[in-house]
């Protein structure tokens, strides 16, 4: 990791529905002078830089404490700007940019030769969203160019879905925060590889594989270690908050009745949203001096978009062990429990 010289990190209010021009330009102006500034999109905050810049990207990556031999997605605005930074994009990356774009969902593809090496970690791919956030789309329009983002966190904690998050991980490294409220759908987007005929995921996200299918057929998903090769990423440890994560699966509760008795001498976090595991909270509230429960609409999109604020929040009250409720994997669903799974794995 680099050495900082610790700066004032200015945090601008704007309303996602009346972007404010002079906000945006600060904000452009400071990616212009090869600064970095964090934004909001609709699925995470992005540490965005100047894509083109290689400096620039480079105070991304110590920012963040992000290993260097990870890729950063390049944002855009505009479709064209996919032919701009890729080459030989398939038909099926065009069908997918055409109906998901902007949306949740990055495509890899192959990169032209002027991408510095640092945005794709010296891989011979590019990986590139349109966000669906107005504050998002009028910054990279500003910039006039493509802008690096990836989640705005500490690399290996959760992903910030509030610029509070976004302050709490990297203030004194950053310039500006543009705050717009929470992000909508909470987890990133999902990554497929499109460089082959038969698109891979390599990252499960807030567009369902029932959207993705649904659009161009069936699609693999299977994680080979090529696969995992091509998308470095998926090796690094992620979305770990510092408490201890345990994800309760089975749905019948006498799983959580004995990891409660487990860690009864801990300060535990519960997160849960079925109605049958939050009677069984209330009990370990009744035993337990150290117990902190909350509970989140049983429903998955609301989970997903949660998730890591709840992790968060129990992190800051200081609890040694999370325990928190799987969902069914089906649509998002399927993203949310990829996160969890990591968050477990310590
Ligand atoms: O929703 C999102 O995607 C958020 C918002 C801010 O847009 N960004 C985000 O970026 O999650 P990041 O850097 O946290 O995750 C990017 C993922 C990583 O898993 C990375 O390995 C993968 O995309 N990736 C980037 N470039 C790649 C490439 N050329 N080939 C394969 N995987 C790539
Ligand atoms: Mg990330």
């Amino acid at each position: 990791m680099g050495l900082f010289c610790f700066m004032k990190t200015k945090i601008l209010h704007i309303a996602p529905d009346a972007v404010n021009t002079d906000a945006i330009e600060k904000a452009a102006n400071i990616l212009k002078r090869g600064g970095i500034v964090a934004f909001p999109t609709e699925t995470v905050y992005g540490l965005g830089a100047d894509a083109l810049n290689t400096e620039a990207v480079q105070k991304v990556f110590d920012a963040k404490g992000r290993p260097a031999d990870n890729p950063l997605i390049v944002h855009i605005a505009d479709i064209r700007q996919l032919f701009d930074l890729g080459e030989k994009i398939s038909q099926k990356a065009k069908k997918l940019a055409e109906r998901f774009w902007p949306g949740p969902l990055t495509l890899v593809v192959r990169r032209k030769p002027f991408i510095p090496d640092i945005v794709t970690a010296g891989l011979d791919s590019v990986a590139v969203r349109m966000p669906n956030h107005p504050v998002a789309l009028a910054l990279i329009r500003s910039l006039g160019r493509g802008i690096v983002g990836p989640s705005a966190n500490t690399s290996g904690s959760p992903s910030s879905t509030n610029a509070q998050h976004v302050y709490d991980d990297l203030r004194g490294k950053i310039e500006m925060i543009l705050e717009a409220g929470p992000t909508a759908i909470g987890i990133e987007s999902t990554v497929i590889d499109v460089t082959t005929d038969s698109p891979v995921v390599l990252r499960f996200g807030g567009l369902s594989l029932e959207a993705i299918e649904e659009c161009i057929g069936r699609i693999q998903t299977t994680q080979s270690k090529d696969t995992l090769r091509r998308s470095p990423g998926t090796q690094h440890r992620h979305y770990s908050p510092k408490a201890r994560v345990v994800l309760i699966e089975e749905k019948n509760a006498n799983q959580f009745s004995r990891l409660k008795e487990t860690h009864a001498q801990k300060n535990i976090g519960c997160i849960i949203h079925t109605d049958e595991i939050r009677a069984n909270s209330q009990k370990l509230k009744a035993k337990s001096k150290h117990s902190i429960t909350m509970v989140l609409n049983n429903n998955v999109e609301v989970v997903a978009q949660q998730m890591f604020d709840v992790m968060r929040m129990l992190d800051s009250q200081g609890v040694d062990v999370i325990l928190i409720e799987s969902v069914r994997e089906k649509g998002i669903g399927v993203a949310v429990m990829d996160r969890l799974r990591r968050a477990a794995e310590k």
